[in-house]
């Protein structure tokens, strides 16, 4: 029998190409190309599975022009560069990596807050410059974390991991806001408040977002969201590019309407907004919450999971869509 054949989209470890190939006939990009649409179509003719990172659109495009693909597994939690109505019409399996990822993406996230709010980025590139010539009694005095309320916008996995560390650990009390609210024993044990999005705006010390990005989030925080916040806020973005506004962000951290910002996730990554890179006041990290070596081992090891049971008459562990498959490609 003939092995069925996947495209390895980008570079990534060797052991999950090994570990593919003992499945499949594997065609990988060890010169981690970004494939553009066209060649990303090309490298997909006769595959019946692709092994994706965020940097592949699979759109209805996509999915007409390679009529053999039948499944297609994200190496992120995140999947909107999957239209998955376009995958359930076409009978396209898609998968990510949940869950791997919750707790480094989490400690980062915590991370970055603490960053904007003490100040830390700005200061390191003060000394680096060889400004510090003296201690006075205001040099970069930022604001506390412990105790100042900590607001979650999407109060998913994510959300959840730093509404811990921020309850538990530095004694914050939480607030957010989410689709839906969280079941009564989710919210206890972290004394979290679930309140509207303009509530969370006005009261949130340090707002974090951690929401997926859809049409509906795009430019969820925008000029009208910051003027709601209070000058002493920070914002950190770990989510996706796109839910906030870049050019308004920008505007509103030279106006001091908000203290400091921290982004791991731009619109148009890499590309980040040059009135972003010449403002002091926020902390610049290039959409690496999830990169430590062990957590991107295991959503490496999760997306091959996924791909070798779908494709060998397995149950994939974190499908997407399966339950809204109507018909699955054979
Ligand atoms: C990935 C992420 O590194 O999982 C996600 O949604 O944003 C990151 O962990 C990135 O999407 C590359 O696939």
């Amino acid at each position: 029998m003939t092995r069925p054949k996947v495209l390895v989209a980008r570079a990534v470890f060797p052991q999950t190409v090994e570990k593919l190939a003992q499945h499949f006939e594997v065609e990988a990009n060890p010169a981690d190309t970004i494939f553009t649409k066209p060649q990303l179509i090309e490298r997909l003719q006769g595959k019946h599975g692709a092994f994706t990172t965020g940097s592949e659109r699979i759109d209805a495009d996509v999915l007409a022009a390679c009529p053999q693909l039948r499944v297609v597994a994200n190496m992120a939690v995140g999947y909107n560069n999957f239209d998955i109505a376009a995958c359930n019409a076409a009978g396209v399996l898609a998968t990510n990596t949940p869950d791997v990822l919750t707790e480094t993406t989490a400690d980062f996230g915590f991370a970055l807050m603490m960053a904007a709010a003490r100040r830390m980025a700005e200061s390191e590139h003060f000394l680096r410059r060889g400004e510090w010539n003296r201690w006075s009694y205001d040099m970069f005095t930022g604001s506390d974390v412990h105790g100042a309320t900590l607001g979650i916008l999407g109060m998913g996995r994510i959300g959840q991991a730093i509404a811990r560390r921020g309850a538990l650990g530095f004694g914050m009390p939480v607030i957010y806001h989410n689709r839906s609210r969280l079941p009564a024993d989710q919210e206890a044990p972290i004394d979290a408040r679930y309140v509207d999005k303009a509530t969370l705006l006005r009261e949130a010390d340090h707002l974090v977002l951690v929401l997926p990005y859809s049409a509906s989030s795009h430019h969820a925080i925008g000029a009208a969201e910051l003027a709601l916040m209070k000058p002493s806020a920070t914002l950190t973005n770990v989510a996706r590019g796109g839910i906030v506004d870049d050019a308004a962000l920008a505007v509103a951290l030279r106006e001091r309407r908000i203290a400091a910002a921290a982004l791991d996730v731009f619109e148009g990554e890499p590309s980040v907004h040059p009135d972003l890179l010449t403002l002091p006041n926020v902390v610049l990290t290039p959409h690496i919450a999830s990169a430590t070596v062990a957590t991107r081992r295991a959503m490496a090891d999760l997306a091959a999971d996924n791909l070798i049971a779908a494709l060998t008459g397995g149950t994939p562990p974190t499908p997407i869509n399966a339950a809204d498959l109507q018909h699955r490609r054979a």
